[in-house]
């Protein structure tokens, strides 16, 4: 399998390190010549880890390096099956890119983008044959997160979808199929974890350390909201709430939170800035959190329920199969259990009671609950 791949950043070096690792015949290409440079050695520091580990012997990283080949030119790709796109998160430019690369592969290639937040069929529209175009969304790092999100436009052939769903479970990889609709599965179903904690933090119900609390130790989340989203950033969790927001027309269910909108504008980004909801200078103490039982039950259901409802919505619209939403929930960002199959543990009867009772309270759209739940609730119906 020859694979060509655009882009030798952060996401393009890791998807060619996890085709490469399967034995596919990769070409990386790159328009600046560093990124080309640093992506050959991060993946030489990056295979001599796994060598300390014990994870790979020697022999088997000369064959993952063999494997790939660093190009500096787009018609080096010419002989590729498929080809996955990872450049910049610009429309114009990656349509540029696919309608060049469209001239020079054979008419059977499958072209592929990794964005995050563009619709596949505005990229596929680029091309001559936008049958052959598809989303494959990889998660960062992109060798250890084991989700892979599928996603083919309107345009996109049945044959090109079995294809790629067939090429990325041979690079071992779990593959969620999902609709072109913004955020896809795991960045539309996650957005309540940062969105309703914040939202719990601004009614000033409890501080940072405390939510972070409450989801970790009650809920089993390995990062707190806020510890993720320094982790994230500011700046880009930011980004990418509001680009859904805005691209699903104002629902208030995805609204922004001023909180973090301040946060990123103060330059309070996160881990990569040394300060966000934290500080991580160095001699500096974590704040305690509230360890107050009942507080943090609270939190932690209110945030649960919001997330299994974004998550039953997202089935009730067709987005992707119940299993794919679960599993791209615990492989793409390791949550703990799938939220659907969480809401069969909590009861549907449950879910739709907090939600009513958040409903009543608040009387705002974000809280309404899904039909979906509604309707189980009244056929006594379970998701799995
Ligand atoms: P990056 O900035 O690390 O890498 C982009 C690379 O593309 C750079 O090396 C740049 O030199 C190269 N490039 C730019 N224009 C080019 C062109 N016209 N031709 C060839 N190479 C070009 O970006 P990153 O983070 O790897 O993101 C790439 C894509 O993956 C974006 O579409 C992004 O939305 C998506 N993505 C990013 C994730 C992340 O966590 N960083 C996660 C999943 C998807």
């Amino acid at each position: 399998m020859n694979v060509g791949i655009i882009g030798s950043g952060t996401m393009g070096s890791g998807i060619a390190q996890v085709a490469a690792t399967a034995d596919s015949k990769v070409k990386l290409y790159d328009t600046n010549q560093a990124a080309l440079d640093k992506a050959k050695a991060s993946l030489e520091k990056i295979l001599n880890r796994l060598i300390e580990k014990g994870r790979i012997d020697d022999a088997e990283k000369q064959r993952i390096q063999a494997n790939i080949s660093y190009v500096d030119n787009l018609k080096a790709l010419s002989d590729s099956d498929i080809t996955i796109e990872a450049i910049v998160e610009n429309l114009d430019i990656k349509q540029k890119v696919f309608s060049e690369l469209e001239t020079y592969v054979s008419d059977d290639c499958i072209i592929a983008s990794n964005t995050s937040s563009l619709s596949i069929a505005s990229i596929a529209s680029a091309l001559q044959k936008p049958e052959r175009c598809i989303g494959i969304h990889f998660f960062n790092p992109a060798p250890l997160m084991r989700l892979v999100e599928v996603i083919p436009a309107i345009q996109t052939s049945k044959d090109c979808l079995d294809k790629s769903e067939k090429i990325i479970s041979d690079w071992k990889k779990v593959v969620a199929v999902a609709r072109d609709t913004p955020g896809f599965i795991v960045n539309r179903v996650a957005r309540p974890f940062y969105g309703e904690s914040l939202r719990i933090y601004e009614e000033g119900i409890a501080d940072f350390a405390t939510i972070d609390w409450s989801l970790k130790t009650l809920g089993g989340f390995r990062m707190g909201p806020f510890e993720l989203m320094d982790f994230i950033g500011n700046d880009v969790n930011y980004t990418v709430t509001e680009t859904v927001f805005t691209a699903f027309y104002f629902d208030p269910r995805y609204k922004p939170a001023f909180t973090q909108k301040r946060f990123a504008e103060a330059g309070y980004l996160g881990r990569k800035s040394g300060k966000g909801y934290y500080d991580y200078s160095k001699g500096s103490e974590k704040p305690q959190p509230n360890e107050d039982k009942l507080l943090g039950q609270q939190i932690f259901d209110r945030v649960l329920v919001m997330l299994i409802n974004e998550a039953a919505d997202a089935l009730f619209l067709n987005i992707a199969s119940a299993s794919d939403i679960d599993n791209a929930m615990t492989k793409g960002v390791n949550y703990p259990k799938g939220l659907l199959a969480w809401a069969d543990e909590k009861g549907i009867d449950w879910c739709v009671n907090r939600l009513d009772t958040l409903y009543e309270i608040y009387h705002e759209d974000r809280y309404r609950c899904s039909p979906l739940l509604r309707r189980m609730n009244k056929e006594q119906k379970t998701f799995f």
